[in-house]
């Protein structure tokens, strides 16, 4: 079976396509990566500081017919046609799926004339959570190109994407994408129950995972995600979006974790499993405002401080909750687990309280498509009641479709 996957919720637009072994009936998935293309938007947001939905959404108009085109000649799938052929009496169908995004109309009515249908078995796409006018782009692509070749739809939910980017084994530790992991791939195991600890951009969110896809939202952030707090700190601090990597390299220059600059650690005597990275934010500005020259030195130790203080709080949080639920593997995923100094800490818990730990490749920790094809394969394996493959001609699933949380898709 070939899996198409489309990932655009956030300031990734990003195409991957995977073979999986037809016989497997293993209860891990086995699969061969054909094709794995990532644009990144985060040189365009960086200006404005942060990422505008608006133009998250007109760059993945822009380039996600030029990814598709590339993912497909890597895969070997991109044939044209000797004769051109019309969408017909169906073009205005389509009109109206574009209809928020004309010109991928234009660009979608091209590629379906001058090529022929690539033989893939299943589109599966990223239906939220995430910005809104950026999903929809993936959503309606894959919708018409589900439709126009009529092959299944998978809509995937991006933090289920997050949980399972951390079954790929790392060939090595290269941060390289491309050589991240073997092409031929084998995934890890998971023994239930597991604790994962979402950190995204958008989410921080500690969920207990009894088996596959049965969830539960032990806890989670209050108010701003963990990812979003690096990010209006290294505003604060000068530093450029996204504001994760460029904290970190400063908080690594900074050896001890002494601090003249002290922060707080949000909730951390909190009996509940929620977080709240607003103060720490606060703590950071008013600190900031208390400093009438602010040196590269202070800059490096208010990063190290700040980050020493939300290591702190997920670890001590997430040890919390595997306890309580006697998780026996702790799953870290979304932008943040690329984070070394928390992998660092990660590991060093798992290892004394003898848990598992699966940790993405740092090049899978952030948006990708493949983590959304792997979502969709293992859906496909292990079926429940809650997900079946359908056409859209037998089922517009996402007719429907919002701003959905882990939550809402579960339920
Ligand atoms: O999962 P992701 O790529 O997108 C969302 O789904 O939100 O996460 C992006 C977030 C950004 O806030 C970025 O600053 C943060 O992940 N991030 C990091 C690191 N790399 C990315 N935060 C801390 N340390 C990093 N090395
Ligand atoms: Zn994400």
């Amino acid at each position: 079976m070939k899996i198409l996957a489309i990932e655009t919720s956030c300031d990734e637009t990003a195409i991957s396509i995977i073979k999986t072994y037809e016989k497997s009936n293993s209860s891990t998935p086995k699969f061969i990566i054909l094709s794995n293309q990532l644009f990144s938007q985060a040189k365009i947001h960086a200006q404005y500081g942060g990422v505008f939905p608006m133009v998250a959404k007109r760059e993945h108009c822009k380039i996600i017919m030029p990814l598709l085109k590339l993912a497909l000649t890597e895969a070997k799938m991109f044939t044209k046609r000797k004769k051109p052929i019309t969408l017909g009496a169906d073009e205005k169908m389509y009109k109206k799926i574009f209809k928020k995004e004309p010109e991928l109309f234009e660009q979608f009515s091209a590629l379906i004339k001058n090529t022929k249908k690539p033989k893939i078995d299943a589109i599966a796409v990223t239906k939220g959570p995430g910005l809104e006018p950026a999903l929809w782009v993936g959503i309606n692509f894959a919708k018409a190109l589900s439709l126009v070749w009529n092959i299944p739809l998978l809509p995937i939910n991006h933090m289920e994407g997050h949980i399972v980017a951390s079954l790929l084994k790392s060939k090595d530790k290269s941060m390289s994408y491309a050589k991240a992991w073997d092409q031929n791939v084998k995934c890890k195991t998971i023994k239930f129950p597991a604790v994962a600890l979402l950190i995204s951009g958008g989410h921080t969110e500690l969920v207990l995972i009894k088996n596959w896809f049965a969830y539960k939202i032990l806890g989670k952030t209050r108010d701003d995600a963990v990812g979003e707090a690096y990010d209006k700190v290294a505003r604060m601090l000068g530093l450029p979006y996204p504001g994760g990597p460029q904290i970190s390299r400063l908080a690594e220059t900074i050896p001890d974790k002494s601090s003249r600059f002290p922060l707080p650690r949000p909730m951390f005597n909190s009996d509940n499993f929620d977080f709240s990275f607003s103060g720490l934010k606060t703590a950071v500005l008013y600190t900031i405002k208390k400093i009438p020259r602010l040196t590269p030195k202070m800059k490096a130790e208010i990063a190290n401080e700040f980050e020493n203080a939300i290591v702190e709080v997920l670890l001590k949080k997430t040890l919390l909750a595997t306890q309580k639920h006697k998780a026996r593997t702790i799953i870290l995923g979304g932008g943040v687990s690329a984070n070394k100094r928390l992998r660092k800490y990660f590991q060093n818990m798992a290892k004394e309280n003898n848990i598992e730990l699966l940790l993405p490749n740092p090049a899978l920790s952030t948006d990708n498509a493949l983590m959304i094809a792997i979502a969709a394969y293992c859906r496909v394996i292990k079926p429940n009641k809650k997900t079946e493959l359908t056409t859209t001609k037998q089922k517009t699933s996402l007719s429907a479709h919002g701003t959905l949380t882990l939550e809402r898709l579960l339920n």
